[in-house]
């Protein structure tokens, strides 16, 4: 069983992508071809936003999206402690402060109660400017960004959504990546919209951050590449990887509609013995990760059954950035972020894709429960 079942993907698209990828190799512009354009265009539209921007990845796009807003030396950005490494990672290349903040203790997503006492206790010591949080749709649930943007409002801070894991989740039917002055997403290949390489996108209705971003791309051009106004980076989104994308975000919708019935499954099978995700009304997760904690007992005797089955399971996230050694010299107290310290030592992840196999999921879960669980006839998949 596959964590993650990228073949089965592609089997299911191959003659459309397939066709997409000999398109630009007969036409020959591999770099900002007309495919980037077109994809732009259609995220957009997907995303409900005035701009969307095609670059490298999803930490460059964060990165890019920290340069816009110039935020550098002397300013303070607040994240969530529980999160990939490269949201925090950008707030220092820019050469910013980074501040981390505990997680609420059911969504995993940053504790908008804790995020303004740290605004305020950096404003107080005076030693950093707060000028910027970066809000994470952990494991596609979008955070909740009704109170994120009431205390960023307060403050006068600007907000960047790093919706890598949340691409194609909801609030009230406003998109992820439609939140925040800006917002940020990652087409590694294992994220709900993932391209067969590195890819990213930055997504704004700001018409100058837009214009700011499209420049920071490509080396920080003016009127062309050669005419620089700022110093930028190389981020340009691959044509080929945006032909693949193309034929991806036609089928995500379909593919957002069967990750759902899989939670379902999932959720109606674990929820007596596991902590299963939440999901607040309202909002949509796009399952980037279905993440569970057992009720009794240490994960790793579950994750050992498993894997005895051949069946994959990962920890997302061991360590909380606040323990990373590279941010040792923020010198934390080892107290200051119980929530995360709990959750990070009591979660793990099923293997979770729109093309999970319907027995494969009753197979998981039996194992998870000790029960026989048959989800009804394979004709109800
Ligand atoms: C929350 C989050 N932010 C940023 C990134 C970075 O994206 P990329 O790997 O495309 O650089 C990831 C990717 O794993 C992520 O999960």
């Amino acid at each position: 069983m596959q964590f993650i079942d990228l073949q089965k993907q592609y089997k299911h698209l191959k003659t459309r992508i397939d066709k997409r990828i000999q398109t630009v190799l007969d036409h020959g512009k591999y770099i900002l071809g007309p495919e980037v354009k077109e994809l732009e265009e259609r995220l957009s539209d997907f995303v409900g936003v005035k701009h969307s921007i095609g670059v490298a990845n999803g930490t460059d796009a964060l990165q890019l999206a920290l340069m816009a807003l110039d935020v550098g030396p002397g300013d303070a950005v607040f994240t969530t402690t529980f999160t990939f490494f490269a949201t925090a990672e950008v707030i220092s290349l820019v050469g910013a402060h980074p501040v981390f903040v505990d997680i609420d203790a059911q969504t995993y997503n940053i504790d908008p109660d804790l995020l303004d006492k740290a605004i305020e206790r950096v404003a107080t010591e005076g030693k950093y400017a707060p000028k910027a949080v970066i809000s994470v749709d952990l494991f596609g649930l979008p955070a909740d960004y009704d109170a994120i943007s009431a205390i960023a409002g307060k403050h006068g801070l600007k907000i960047i959504e790093d919706a890598a894991q949340g691409f194609g989740g909801s609030i009230n039917g406003k998109m992820a990546g439609s939140f925040g002055d800006i917002a940020t997403t990652s087409f590694f290949p294992a994220k709900p919209l993932g391209c067969y390489g590195d890819g990213g996108a930055v997504f704004t209705n700001n018409d100058e951050l837009a214009e700011k971003v499209i420049s920071l791309r490509v080396h920080g051009k003016g009127v062309d590449k050669y005419d620089n106004i700022r110093i930028g980076l190389n981020s340009r989104l691959d044509t080929i990887q945006a032909a693949i994308l193309l034929e991806k975000l036609a089928e995500f919708p379909r593919e957002m509609e069967l990750r759902q019935s899989v939670a379902g499954r999932y959720d109606a099978a674990l929820h007596n013995q596991f902590h299963i995700p939440f999901v607040p009304d309202g909002y949509v997760s796009s399952w980037a990760q279905y993440t569970i904690r057992p009720i009794k007992g240490p994960r790793e005797g579950y994750m050992t059954q498993l894997k005895e089955s051949s069946i994959p399971t990962t920890v997302y996230y061991g360590k909380n950035m606040h323990e990373q050694t590279a941010f040792s010299f923020l010198n934390h107290q080892c107290d200051s972020f119980p929530i995360a310290d709990e959750i990070s030592r009591a979660v793990f992840s099923l293997p979770m894709h729109p093309y999970l196999d319907y027995l494969e999921q009753c197979e998981v879960s039996s194992i998870l429960t000790r029960d026989k669980i048959n989800f009804g006839s394979t004709s109800e998949k």
